[in-house]
């Protein structure tokens, strides 16, 4: 159950590479875990449309779009081209705001697949291709516990992930589930919006607060990852025997 490193009889903190896919970990918070994990030593591959600046880490394009099938070739060549995952990271979401009869049914359906499909699709694969139990990390939003008049399909694919995360925990044949909810941080997921983002929350220090909740024993945890002021606040926290901690 530990997360990444042990330590040595003698003090010394071992690193045990792992293997970490970061889906959505081309900009924003994903990005900066890739770049924490690639400096702790861990052979790391982000996914999403854009290519990525960050060296030292591999990239697969996996552009997530409204169409299943192609959802499905797609992520068996993204795990075919990076063998062996220990961690999975789902950090892949955007913005989408509108009354639900201002949504497409692309809008829905692609919103649908980054926030519930994609992750579902990866774990049932990951779980079958695993020799140890995978460890999974999801990152939703206040989105998930919140609802919002201009943001129906995000809330509610947000909060499916947290019921997806909860609910894996009970499968003994996967690993330590992590459920993280942000509220704003300031990142390329305002880029088309009008938000002023200048109170948000930094990326990096989100990103080393998922690093800190990912680590130490447990089956399940979810946090809040609140702001104003910044601060994390941990709901809930389970062991081997969901009992609480
Ligand atoms: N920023 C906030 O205020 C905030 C608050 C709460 C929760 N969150 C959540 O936190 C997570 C990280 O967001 P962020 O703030 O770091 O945003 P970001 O900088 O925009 O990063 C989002 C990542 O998701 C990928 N992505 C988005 N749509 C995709 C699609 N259709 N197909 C494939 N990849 C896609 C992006 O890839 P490309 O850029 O390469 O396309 C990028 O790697 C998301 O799940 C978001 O919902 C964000």
């Amino acid at each position: 159950m530990s997360c990444g490193h042990k330590t040595a009889p003698s003090g010394k903190r071992i690193i045990l590479t792992k293997n970490i896919l970061i889906v959505g970990g081309t900009s924003g918070v994903g990005l900066e875990l890739a770049r924490h994990y690639t400096s702790d030593g861990h052979n790391v591959c982000i996914t999403g449309r854009k290519i990525p600046t960050l060296h030292g880490v591999a990239y697969q394009e996996l552009a997530i779009g409204q169409d299943p099938a192609r959802l499905a070739t797609d992520i068996d060549r993204v795990l075919e081209r990076f063998e062996n995952v220990n961690t999975l990271v789902y950090a892949a979401g955007f913005l989408q705001r509108g009354h639900i009869d201002a949504l497409s049914d692309d809008d829905l359906g692609a919103m649908v697949n980054v926030g519930l499909l994609a992750p579902m699709m990866l774990i049932q694969r990951l779980k079958a291709r695993s020799v140890n139990p995978l460890k999974i990390m999801l990152v939703t939003s206040s989105s998930q516990y919140t609802p919002r008049e201009l943001e129906p399909a995000y809330c509610a694919t947000k909060s499916a992930m947290g019921m997806l995360g909860a609910s894996l925990v009970r499968d003994q044949g996967l690993g330590k589930v992590l459920v993280v909810a942000p509220s704003g941080i300031r990142t390329p997921f305002w880029k088309d919006s009008e938000e002023n983002t200048e109170t948000m929350l930094d990326p990096s220090w989100v990103s080393d607060k998922i690093v800190e909740l990912s680590s130490g024993s447990f089956k399940y945890k979810f946090a809040k990852i609140l702001r104003d002021p910044a601060r994390v606040e941990v709901v809930e926290c389970l062991n081997n025997d969901l009992a609480r901690i």
